[in-house]
């Protein structure tokens, strides 16, 4: 039985993005719906959610979920594509955007989907998997540099380069169709395991975010927000992976410097137009909600507030 997914942070992200119960929310990564739910819980009758997932999965778990409510749209495609979202649907800038990075649980733990070598299944690991390289594709074609790149950059692996020399030698043999055959090649690469931790980890990990173009989608989606937001509008990310964190932490940082201008002008600090704020510390799940969700321990929400 596939698990449910238990959303993180949940309380701390919806306070954190409502701010007016008549408005238009997006919620980035819909998932199973826990975030969307408790924004529309706290919504009046003319609020609004604008649900966006890549995973088809996911929009039709909301169409059966919501199908009764009809202050919820629903988006399938990238989070990154939401200016473009917003005028194609003749939307103005909405009150609050919220993104709960990664996988679900049902994503994860679902064998067909490829994500995980606790269940043998087809390596895919696509979140929209009605579209583009599968990992098993990717696997077959990409240079052992680039295989190596990925896995040391976005996994954090040490053996980077023994893993994708084993994993080049065995694609010889026979493309890699599935998930277990995939660990076990890393497995027998690897020269150091971590007791409690599969030697595949963070090479699964790295694999996904590469297919999944997670860390590019999100740059893409940085660089564009502000102006999809009102002013007074809150942007709320939660992340599980340091690279993502680091990304939205320098993001915040460098719009509340605004506009960088040479030093020896006389331009008072009031024109340097600061159109984006950070609102409050970063967060993190409580000992409590750790005990009760284990995926929740690497969690951190970070939020931001449009003011020009
Ligand atoms: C951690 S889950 C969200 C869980 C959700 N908040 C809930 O409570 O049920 C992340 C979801 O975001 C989706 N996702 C990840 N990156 C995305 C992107 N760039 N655009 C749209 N959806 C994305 C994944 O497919 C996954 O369903």
């Amino acid at each position: 039985m596939i698990a449910e997914h238990i959303p993180v942070l949940l309380t701390e992200a919806v306070e954190a993005l409502i701010s007016d119960r008549d408005g238009l929310y997006v919620d980035g990564t819909y998932g199973r719906g826990g975030h969307s739910f408790e924004i529309l819980n706290r919504l009046s009758q003319r609020g609004s959610v604008l649900a966006i997932d890549k995973d088809p999965e996911a929009i039709t778990d909301a169409k059966r979920r919501f199908d009764q409510d009809l202050r919820i749209s629903l988006f399938h495609g990238s989070f990154a594509c939401l200016p473009e979202l917003l005028v194609d649907k003749g939307l103005e800038p909405v009150s609050g955007i919220l993104l709960d990075l990664g996988i679900s649980s049902p994503q994860l733990e679902s064998a067909t989907r490829g994500f995980s070598f606790q269940t043998d299944g087809p390596l895919d690991m696509r979140m929209d998997n009605t579209t583009g390289e599968t990992a098993t594709e990717w696997l077959q074609s990409a240079s052992k540099d680039h295989i190596a790149f990925v896995i040391k950059e976005f996994g954090g692996e040490r053996y980077a380069w023994r893993i994708a020399n084993a994993i080049v030698r065995e694609r010889l043999k026979a493309p890699i169709f599935s998930t277990n055959r995939l660990a076990e090649i890393i497995k027998k690469a690897h020269p150091s395991w971590i007791r409690g931790q599969h030697p595949a980890t963070k090479s699964f990990q790295a694999i996904r975010i590469h297919i999944n173009r997670e860390l590019k989608d999100l740059d893409y989606f940085l660089e564009r927000v502000v102006d999809t937001l009102k002013i007074g509008g809150r942007l709320v990310v939660i992340s599980f992976h340091s690279l993502e964190d680091r990304r939205v932490k320098r993001f915040i940082r460098s719009q509340e410097r605004g506009q960088i201008l040479p030093r020896n002008l006389p331009i008072p600090d009031s024109d340097r137009l600061i159109r984006l704020v950070k609102v409050g510390s970063a967060i993190k799940p409580s000992s409590a909600e750790i005990a009760r969700n284990k995926r929740a321990r690497s969690a951190v929400m970070r939020v931001a507030e449009r003011i020009a």
